[in-house]
């Protein structure tokens, strides 16, 4: 049977350390070609093997960050640069403690700030000042979350401060020291910031995310599912394992297969 070929570039691993590994493999590669375009960068625990294996990159004289910067996706409100279960220690302790990217360029929505929504429209005019994001890394949330924007958010969204569902407090409750709740709100890229970037790089590993990473690429596109959104970029590359990429069709694989990172 023939299919169109689809929008995106599909890599699927053997396995989640497979995926890091081609994942890193593709970041450092961007870094080298092009040093002084903005990375676009993620968290959660897709990107902890990720990093990992930037940051042995870096020690093995293969990448350097000294030319680089970055604008994270999000923070939660609330939570200060040094609270255990925020996005600025993530980012300290998983990778920017282990690379030279120089940290005044290393940017992260201040979850603290007195004036969330004046914090989001500043992060914004940030991005837009750098000239906007070369390579965006991404995860996906179990309900097909993209940074924190939830279903609903719409596919023009800049950053802002948004409502988080139960289901992704719960999911992202691990993170948090026993006894204390995950904030309500956070500050976010939108998905058209997130969608203006030159290039994206979504990684998903694990049978958790089977099934947003089936509706984001087979399902409708709507803003129902976040991660739909990306079927109206050009230049996306999905990167998972199989257990990931499990409801993935034969004949899509087949079609979206590109080996070139
Ligand atoms: C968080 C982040 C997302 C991330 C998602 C998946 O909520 N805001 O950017 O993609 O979780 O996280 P994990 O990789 O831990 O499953």
């Amino acid at each position: 049977m023939s299919r169109a070929r689809p929008s995106f570039a599909l890599q699927i691993c053997e396995t989640a350390d497979a995926a890091a590994g081609a994942a890193a493999r593709l970041i450092a590669q961007r870094i080298r070609s092009d040093p002084g375009r903005p990375l676009g960068l993620a968290t959660g625990a897709t990107m902890i093997p990720v990093y990992a294996r930037l940051a042995a990159a870096f020690r093995a004289g293969e990448v350097s960050f000294a030319r680089s910067s970055s604008f994270n996706l999000d923070e939660y409100v609330g939570l200060s640069s040094s609270h255990p279960a925020g996005f600025h220690v993530f980012m300290r302790e998983h990778l920017f403690a282990h690379v030279d990217l120089p940290p005044d360029r290393a940017l992260l929505p201040d979850g603290a700030a007195a004036d969330a929504h004046a914090e989001a429209a500043d992060y914004e005019r940030r991005i837009e000042r750098a000239a906007g994001i070369g390579l965006q890394v991404l995860g996906v949330g179990v309900n097909g979350h993209i940074g924190f924007n939830e279903p609903g958010s719409p596919f023009t969204s800049r950053t802002r401060v948004v409502e988080l569902t139960a289901e992704t407090r719960r999911a992202n409750a691990r993170f948090f020291p026993p006894g204390e709740s995950v904030p309500l709100r956070a500050i976010t890229m939108g998905i058209g910031t997130i969608l203006e970037a030159d290039e994206i790089l979504l990684v998903a590993t694990g049978g958790r995310k089977r099934d947003a990473l089936a509706a984001a690429l087979l399902g409708p596109i709507g803003e129902h599912c976040p991660a739909s959104a990306l079927r109206l970029h050009e230049r996306v590359r999905i990167i998972c394992d199989q257990a990931a990429g499990a409801a993935i069709p034969a004949t899509l694989i087949e079609a979206a297969r590109d080996e070139r990172a």
